[in-house]
């Protein structure tokens, strides 16, 4: 046992809302116009990827919007934690794990939520203390019906699945019993991102908001 309750806090921040939006921000002046669209839409719980030079700026920004609840992903490794934890990040989340990750989160109190896509990285996790974490790829590596037979051996662990979840086949996720919701990035297209459409953007969160969480 590596970690001190690693998961503290992220079932409540998790059980908030349906969809987590996961978003890559390149231009720091869309960071509160987009959260705030978001939030307005319902979906206030927000995944900022560092994946852009102004990921950290966006963040520091989003964690100033009222009602927002702002996490990093794509962290890669302990500095990523430091600096997201430094923005204010309130949750991390990784791809996949590793213990430096790990330990840096704990030893942060950064709530983490890790990838992972087998039963194996599953079960190393688990044995971590974790028992929320991200299914990542999640279509790509048997989506919903890969889901659904973990939960058979591995009834003990909830997922936020990401990776190629849609308005198509996001409702079949959303049904099962070991999902307590759903990243993704439909619902701010970089297009409508970059053409500062938030009204769209406002319009495709509360569509995502309005499925709620589905019991089987
Ligand atoms: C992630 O970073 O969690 C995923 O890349 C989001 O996947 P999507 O763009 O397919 O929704």
């Amino acid at each position: 046992m590596t970690a001190n309750r690693p998961c503290r806090g992220l079932e409540a921040i998790l059980g908030q809302v349906p969809v987590i939006p996961v978003l890559e921000i390149a231009n720091e002046a869309d960071a509160i116009p987009l959260a705030s669209a978001l939030a307005e839409g319902g979906l206030h719980v927000i995944e900022v990827t560092l994946r852009t030079e102004m990921a950290l700026a966006a963040i520091e920004r989003i964690s100033s919007v009222s009602g927002c609840v702002v996490g990093a992903g794509s962290i890669l490794n302990p500095a990523h934690a430091e600096a997201a934890k430094s923005a204010g990040a309130v949750f991390g989340v990784s791809p996949g794990s590793s213990i430096p990750i790990i330990e840096a989160c704990s030893s942060l109190e950064l709530p983490l939520l890790p990838g992972a896509a087998t039963a194996s990285e599953i079960m190393h996790l688990q044995n971590q203390g974790f028992t929320f974490l991200k299914f990542f790829p999640a279509e790509a590596v048997g989506g919903h019906r890969a889901l659904k037979a973990l939960s058979g051996p591995l009834p003990n662990v909830r997922f936020c699945p990401t990776g190629g979840i849609n308005p198509e086949n996001v409702e079949s996720y959303l049904a099962l019993n070991n999902v307590v919701c759903v990243g993704g990035s439909w619902i701010a297209p970089p297009e409508a991102v970059s053409e500062c459409r938030w009204n769209d953007i406002r319009r495709l969160a509360a569509q995502a908001h309005s499925l709620g969480k589905i019991s089987d």
